[in-house]
Formats: structure tokens, C-alpha cells, sequence
């Protein structure tokens, strides 16, 4: 995964030599984070309990380099893991959760437990290093999502616009927004959270019925079969390769002006029907002939996503660099390399 070069060039002097940690970092885009904090000459301690991941790439990472990698085996809601994982550390990037909208409305307890409790042990956390001795975390930078704009009928979603969450997910990650944005003005704590729009790339797992909708389609592509659509395919989505996602975090926390609890769209604003991204897919797989197959829509399904990124834009100096199409092709060309030919 390739980081625009200007930007790293402005990113290297801020990361390089800084100690952050990841939590989630073992998961799809906390990994894709760590390889370009790494590559930036930070250190990083990956706090991760392997609940939605596996060691594979971090351990590649940690071979290569020992010094600069560390990892931590333990839950965000562990407060002695927490206070470990964040000692020394000058960044947070909060991105352990228990992701995906279905499996929220399959444990809805266990959704809320992980996205909001462990986002307030997190920031206390974070809040506690700094009433120790020394110099401890200065901003923490949180992984939200699009999910809280659930069904409101404005589109594309504006961070001002009423929330109205569909699922358990979105009503915990708005939860967690909430408390970061407490932290600033409660605790006067530099925090950010950054609602990501279905984000997308290699690694991704797609072995899960609540794998991703594009992680999905690849694989069952790659294997010759026919995707699966939940509904009539006329949902619209905002995908965002995840560079984009991590050059987002990467200026939220670097960025000079401390965010004060903001909340940032990052998304690419533009949109496509699932029968599109299907269509999309078949072709960059190069299978065009194989057609999506359609089942019932699933329960707290948002209809409609679309980013505004103004604000991001305007606080991060965020731009997309990634169309769809190109996400797709790098995707399709990681899948080819991955799976073995049977
Ligand atoms: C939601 C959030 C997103 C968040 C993600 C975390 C919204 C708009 N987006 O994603 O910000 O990062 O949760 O998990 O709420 N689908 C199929 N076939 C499949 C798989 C999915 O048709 O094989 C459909 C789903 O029913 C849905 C769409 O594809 O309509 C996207 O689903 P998914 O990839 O799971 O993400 P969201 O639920 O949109």
C-alpha cells in the first residue's frame, strides 16, 4: 500500500522517532496503519485481543522489525492492558472494536461492551498517563463510523446533520463519539473521531457471514461463484480504499491545531449501487459474465451512504487519492497473489 509521497515527506518529521500505540492493530485497517506508521520511523505497540484477527501480518512485521513493534495480547477493556500498551506512548489510535452493522444485531450487548465501554476505558486510559510522571498520551484518534446517519433521508451526510442509528454498531460507535468528544471538554484532552465510510483493500476478512461487502464479493469472484446481494441492490455505499482511511488517521493525529472532540466524515463522495460494485468487481476479476444473486435485505440496513468530506478537507488537509475502480484493481491483483491456485 502506497502513501501519497508529498504527504509522507510532511508526515515523516511528526511520526518519526514517536512512540504510538494501535489498538485493533492487528485488524484490517489497524494493520494497513501500523505498516505506514512504521514505514514514518514510529514505534508502535499494537494492543489486540485476536478476537476478529490473526497474528500473521504483524508478526511478519514484528520479525522485520523487533525493535520498533511490539505486541500486546489483551481487550481494551482490560484496564492493566490498557495502562501497559500506554505507557510511553504519545498517540492513541483507538481502532479495536467489534465491527460489522449484523453481528451487533446478533450480540447487541457484546456490541456495546466493546464499542462504548472499551472506548471510555481507553480514554480514562490515555487520561490517567498524563497524571503520571513524565509526558504521556497527547491525542487520542478514534476509529467512528458513517452507521449513526442511519436512515435520515439528507444525502450526502454532513457531520451537522441529526444522527439516527439503525443498528446496535451505529448506536455504540455514536455512544464512543460521544465520549470522545466529552473528553476534550470535560478532561481538555485532544480527541478526534474519524466516521469512516465502508472502507475496503486488501486483507480484509472475508471468510465471516459479517465480512465486509466487498471482501465478500472477491472471494466468492476469485472462487467463480456469484456474489450474494442482501435486498435489491440499489443501496448505496461510499466506499474508501484503505490507504485513504489510514492517511486519515495519520494527519488526525498529527495535525497541528489539537482537535477538541471533533467529528470528521472520511469518505471519498461519491457513491455506487451494490448491483454497480458488483458489476464493477466482475470485470476487474475478470469474470463479467457472472452476475450477482439476490436474498432477503437484512435487518438495520441503511439504505444510503455518501460522504461530504468538506471538514475533513478543511481540518485534516484529507483528499482521497483512490478512485473505486483503482481500490478495486489492487484489491483483485492482492487476491490473486494470496490464494492459492486450486
Ligand atoms: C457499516 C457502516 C460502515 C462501517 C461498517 C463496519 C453504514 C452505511 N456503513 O457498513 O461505516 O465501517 O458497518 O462493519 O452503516 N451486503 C451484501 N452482500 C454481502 C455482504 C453485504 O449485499 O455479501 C450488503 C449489506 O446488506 C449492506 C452493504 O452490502 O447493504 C454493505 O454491507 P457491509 O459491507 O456489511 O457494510 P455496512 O453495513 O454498510
Amino acid at each position: 500500500m502506497k502513501l501519497p509521497a508529498d504527504k509522507v515527506h510532511r508526515l515523516r518529521p511528526f511520526y518519526n522517532g514517536r512512540t504510538v500505540c494501535v489498538t485493533g492493530g492487528a485488524g484490517f485497517i489497524g494493520g494497513h496503519l501500523v505498516d505506514a506508521l512504521l514505514s514514518l520511523g514510529a514505534s508502535i505497540r499494537v494492543l489486540d485481543d485476536l478476537s476478529n484477527s490473526t497474528l500473521e501480518h504483524l508478526a511478519e512485521l514484528i520479525e522485520l522489525e523487533p525493535e520498533r513493534v511490539r505486541f500486546l495480547r489483551g481487550s481494551i477493556l482490560d484496564d492493566d492492558a490498557l495502562s501497559d500498551a500506554f505507557a510511553g506512548a504519545a498517540t492513541v489510535f483507538h481502532l479495536g472494536a467489534m465491527c460489522s452493522v449484523q453481528r451487533s444485531v446478533d450480540d447487541p450487548q457484546r456490541s456495546f461492551s466493546v464499542n462504548a465501554t472499551g472506548t471510555l476505558r481507553v480514554l480514562q486510559a490515555a487520561k490517567k498517563t498524563n497524571s503520571l510522571a513524565g509526558s504521556g498520551v497527547e491525542r487520542v484518534v478514534f476509529a467512528a463510523s458513517s452507521s449513526p446517519y442511519g436512515d435520515d433521508p439528507t444525502l450526502p451526510r454532513v457531520e451537522t446533520q441529526l444522527p439516527r442509528p439503525l443498528s446496535p454498531y451505529a448506536a455504540s460507535k455514536l455512544s464512543a463519539e460521544h465520549l470522545l468528544s466529552v473528553h476534550a471538554r470535560c478532561y481538555g484532552m485532544s480527541t478526534i473521531s474519524l466516521r469512516l465510510f465502508n472502507v475496503f483493500g486488501p486483507r480484509q476478512p472475508s471468510d465471516s457471514p459479517y465480512s465486509g461487502v466487498i471482501a465478500a464479493f472477491a472471494r466468492r469472484l476469485m472462487a467463480g461463484e456469484a456474489p450474494v446481494i442482501f435486498g435489491d441492490g440499489l443501496q448505496t455505499r461510499d466506499f474508501t480504499f484503505v490507504s485513504d482511511a489510514v492517511l486519515a488517521f495519520l494527519l488526525a493525529g498529527a495535525s497541528k491545531v489539537p482537535p477538541r472532540g471533533e467529528v470528521v466524515n472520511i469518505g471519498t463522495g461519491r457513491s455506487v449501487t451494490l448491483l454497480e460494485l458488483a458489476r464493477l468487481m466482475a470485470q476487474a476479476a475478470g469474470v463479467p459474465n457472472i452476475h450477482p444473486v439476490l436474498q432477503p435485505e437484512r435487518p438495520a440496513d441503511v439504505k444510503h451512504s455518501l460522504a461530504n468530506i468538506d471538514l475533513a478537507r478543511q481540518l485534516l488537509g484529507y483528499e482521497p487519492m483512490n478512485t473505486l475502480e483503482a481500490g478495486l484493481v489492487e484489491l483483485i491483483e492482492w487476491c490473486k497473489q494470496s490464494v492459492p491456485a486450486t
